[in-house]
């Protein structure tokens, strides 16, 4: 595996780059709309009953840790950002972020995770996006394989593993402690192995 950190990717109508500090307020107002963290959280649920837990002004040192720490070769997290001629302002827009977490003590496994501002979802740019990057963690970062899943319910995320040729491995009831729901989820879980990956490429998945 090269521990190469989160380079810089362009696909048709979206840039990939890594985290800075001037996209992460809006990333965090996509966020805390409930139909993104009803599926997506990327801190701990334990303070859901805790207002003042949410706002900017508490969140924003967590958002410095992590920008902080964005260049770091071993991260691979990117800000999603919508090219001018596809948004609606006319200028160029952070739309949501995609990320090839750890997954366990094996690093060449990664679980992958994305969002997009509800505004732009249904165009097909998780989808892109997401292929973007598992094609550089497969090709230039070299992983093994991906180890991943979401809510079974969360139809548009499970609609993108199957798209991106991912193999569902079964269901799993368990908590999550990355959604607000509280109470077992079923969850959908999905692999993709680097055979598959390269299989898939050779087929045109
Ligand atoms: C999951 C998410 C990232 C998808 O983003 P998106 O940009 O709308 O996804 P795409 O446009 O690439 O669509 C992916 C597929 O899901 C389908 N889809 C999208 N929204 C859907 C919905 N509400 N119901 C059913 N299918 C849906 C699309 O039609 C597409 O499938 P197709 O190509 O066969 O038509 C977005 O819904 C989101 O941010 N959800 C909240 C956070 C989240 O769930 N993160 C993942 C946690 S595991």
């Amino acid at each position: 595996m090269n521990i190469i950190g989160s380079k810089t990717m362009e696909t048709k109508r979206l840039i990939l780059r890594s985290s800075k500090m001037e996209e992460q307020k809006r990333l965090w107002e996509i966020l805390m709309l409930p139909e993104v963290n009803k599926w997506y959280l990327t801190s701990s649920k334990k303070h859901a009953n805790d207002p003042s837990h949410w706002t900017w002004e508490n969140q924003e040192k967590f958002y410095q840790s992590k920008v902080l720490k964005a260049n770091y070769n071993d991260v691979f997290v990117w800000s999603i950002f919508l090219k001018h001629e596809y948004t609606d302002s006319g200028s160029e827009e952070v739309v949501g972020q995609v990320s090839a977490q750890e997954n366990g003590e094996d690093i060449t496994i990664r679980d992958v995770g994305w969002y997009i501002d509800p505004n732009y979802q249904g165009k097909g740019y998780a989808t892109e996006a997401a292929k973007a990057m598992i094609d550089y963690m497969f090709k230039e970062v070299e992983i093994n394989g991906i180890s991943s899943g979401a809510v079974k319910d969360n139809v548009a995320s499970c609609r993108i593993f199957e798209k991106l040729g991912f193999h569902k491995i079964g269901e799993v009831e368990e908590e999550s402690p990355y959604t607000f729901y509280d109470g077992l989820l079923t969850f959908s879980k999905y692999e993709l192995t680097r055979e598959e990956y390269a299989y898939n490429e050779n087929n045109r998945i």
